[in-house]
């Protein structure tokens, strides 16, 4: 493994790069306060044998073309849709990521956006900063509570169910979830109810996202999914900004439609400063932080490192996307 180079695209957690070094690798790593470009990204993946990658590099039929020399991908984060993993798989490049141990980090941020939310907590800070904080208002800032109300789960996965546990734990909410297919484990311990997209739309006071971004979410909540939703709920997104229409949520805010949303993520980001969802009263954003504790980001730099370790030692990736590109070998 001495003449194999791996090349990290940001500044990751030192653990990764220690471990690669450790298993006797050249590690060579962006150190520049802004992602690369393509153009960078492909300048020095050329110049090395595989890649640790994440969140918002693009990783397109371009790149892949271009770089069909790399022997694996390791994506620091769960999600991968920054990757085009058809073709990955068509070049035979095998593709790692990080699932699992980011479940209850996400989870949380999901839960906070959800109180929040609720308690219009954002816009009441920002409302001290500009000093119009006069009196107590025996009925004003007035937000909803959450006891027994239901949460809604669009894809129950191990985040999803994370977030459902602290629902259930904190505010013994009723759970119902709409998913690919059921999920039996927490309809035993949770008293999950598996209900069809639009149910989940109409009976949910909180609805919180959990699924990944594919051919089938992209864009699922927009205007016609916006509508059906209660005028009290709330719409928490910690899963991908294109999985929920801009405008389409900005017109069911402002006439109405639902009460709240909190997000965790944005189409497209960074968010700007002046988009108008950050002035709205019940609305709660934060910057894509879901798996940002230390805790969490050093376990996910160690696994994107054991992927890569773990390949070159035994042809086996712990956390592949893609599995069959490895059985043809
Ligand atoms: C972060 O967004 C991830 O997919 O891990």
């Amino acid at each position: 493994m001495e003449n194999k180079k791996i090349f990290l695209s940001r500044i990751f957690p030192k653990i990764g790069t220690a471990l690669l070094k450790k298993a006797g690798f050249t590690v060579t790593s962006w150190n520049q306060d802004r992602p690369m470009t393509q153009e960078e990204l492909i300048e020095k993946a050329k110049e090395n044998n595989a890649l640790f990658c994440t969140v918002g590099d693009k990783i397109d039929q371009k790149f892949l073309n271009e770089c069909v020399h790399l022997d694996i991908i390791s994506q620091f984060a769960v999600g991968y849709d920054n990757i085009d993993v058809v073709e990955a798989t068509k070049l035979g490049i095998p593709i790692g990521n990080t699932p699992d141990v980011l479940s209850k980090a996400t989870a949380d941020i999901a839960f906070g956006l959800m109180i929040a939310t609720s308690r219009k907590m954002f816009y009441l800070h920002k409302s001290i900063i500009n000093n119009e904080w006069k009196y107590f208002k025996p009925t004003g800032n007035l937000g909803i509570e959450l006891e027994n109300k239901t949460i809604g789960i669009y894809g129950l996965g191990r985040i999803g169910i994370e977030m459902a546990k602290r629902c259930k734990g904190a505010y013994n909410m009723n759970i119902i979830y709409h998913n690919r297919k059921p999920n039996i484990i927490a309809e035993k311990e949770l008293g999950a109810k598996y209900v069809d997209f639009n149910t989940l739309l109409e009976q949910s006071d909180v609805l919180s996202v959990h699924c990944s971004l594919n051919t089938e979410t992209i864009g699922i909540f927009n205007k016609t999914a916006f509508d059906q939703m209660k005028p009290s709920s709330i719409f928490i997104n910690t899963s991908r900004g294109l999985i929920h229409n801009e405008p389409d949520l900005i017109d069911a805010l402002n006439t109405g439609k639902i009460w709240g949303a909190g997000l965790d993520v944005t189409n497209p980001e960074p968010m700007q400063a002046d988009n108008v969802l950050l002035q709205m009263e019940n609305v709660s954003i934060l910057p894509h932080i879901g798996s940002g504790t230390v805790e969490t980001r050093n376990q996910m730099a160690t696994l994107a490192a054991l992927n890569i370790i773990e390949f070159y030692k035994n042809n086996n990736v712990p956390h592949i996307v893609n599995p069959e590109v490895l059985k043809k070998d």
